[in-house]
């Protein structure tokens, strides 16, 4: 691997809700400034390893270290200033605002205004504004949404909601984006689409950790996978390796899949 450094560690870790083991010592390394995808079968344990690195979760046992610093114990906003920002499994948007106002729900996740300054309008408040406001206009922009700006977004296509997401999520300028399952309930040219906009993301130097189910996508677009089964490390590498492990074959991907998309 070329890759110079690792953004993210996760070691040994560990989350059980009662006797479910959710996840049961899980370790991976992501590089910085790639798509490092997430796989495996319905309640492997992908979206609960997204809620524990968030803070959603504490976890029952183990590391999780971004850029070097512990992450467990932190609460979620502090993660969140730290530069993570994830999108969900189920689509969580304000339908009755605009495109830009939803975004900008975003960036507030990373403003440093107390809600008393907010109130009394100080100048260092405009000051902020502005700067969310161009923060949010530069998530659009690299998700080619300028144009549906001030739409409702209970009015836009289901592709564009989704897309709104991740604008939103963006508009907090994370070093490291979680999205779970962005190509659910997208058509072909929708899923074409996003995968041209993550390679955009990644280049725009923001790594993404990619849950997703949808393998043509998974395997055009990511760098490397990780492989999950009931809560468990299956197998790591690139995509090559992955559709080639038997392993993987055997509990997820099955013989007949097509990888082109
Ligand atoms: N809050 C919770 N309380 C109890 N059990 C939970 C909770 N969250 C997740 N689980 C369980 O943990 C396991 C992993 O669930 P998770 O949602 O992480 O799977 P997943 O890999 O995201 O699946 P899918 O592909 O269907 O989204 C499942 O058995 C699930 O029922
Ligand atoms: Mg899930």
């Amino acid at each position: 691997m070329t890759h110079s450094s690792i953004l993210l560690a996760v070691e040994a870790l560990e989350q059980s809700f009662g006797g479910v083991m959710a996840l049961a010592g899980v370790s991976f390394q992501t590089p910085e400034n790639l798509i490092y995808a997430i796989i495996g079968p319905n309640g492997a344990g992908k979206t609960t390893l997204f809620n524990v690195l968030c803070g959603f979760y504490q976890p029952t046992a183990g590391h999780l270290r971004f850029d070097g610093q512990e992450l467990r114990g932190l609460p979620s906003h502090r993660i969140a200033a730290l530069g993570i920002a994830r999108t969900f499994q189920n689509l969580q948007l304000f339908f009755n605002m605009t495109v830009l106002e939803n975004v900008m729900v975003g960036c507030h996740l990373r403003g440093r205004t107390s809600l008393l300054a907010a109130a009394l309008r100080l100048p260092k408040v405009r000051h902020e504004e502005r700067r969310l406001r161009q923060w949010a206009g530069e998530a659009l922009e690299l998700c080619e949404l300028s144009s549906h700006a001030e739409r409702s977004a209970g009015a836009l296509p289901y592709g564009l909601m989704k897309r709104v997401e991740i604008a939103r999520a963006l508009a907090a300028k994370p070093r490291l984006l979680l999205l779970d399952e962005p190509a659910a309930g997208l058509n072909d040219t929708e899923t074409m689409a996003l995968r041209d906009l993550l390679s955009r993301i990644r280049a725009a130097g923001v790594t993404i950790l990619l849950v997703e189910h949808h393998m043509p996508l998974v395997m055009s677009v990511s760098d490397r996978l990780l492989v999950l089964d009931y809560g468990s490390v299956l197998a790591e590498g690139a995509p090559a390796e992955i559709q080639a492990n038997p392993r993987v074959i055997a509990a997820y991907l099955g013989g007949a899949v097509q990888y082109a998309i």
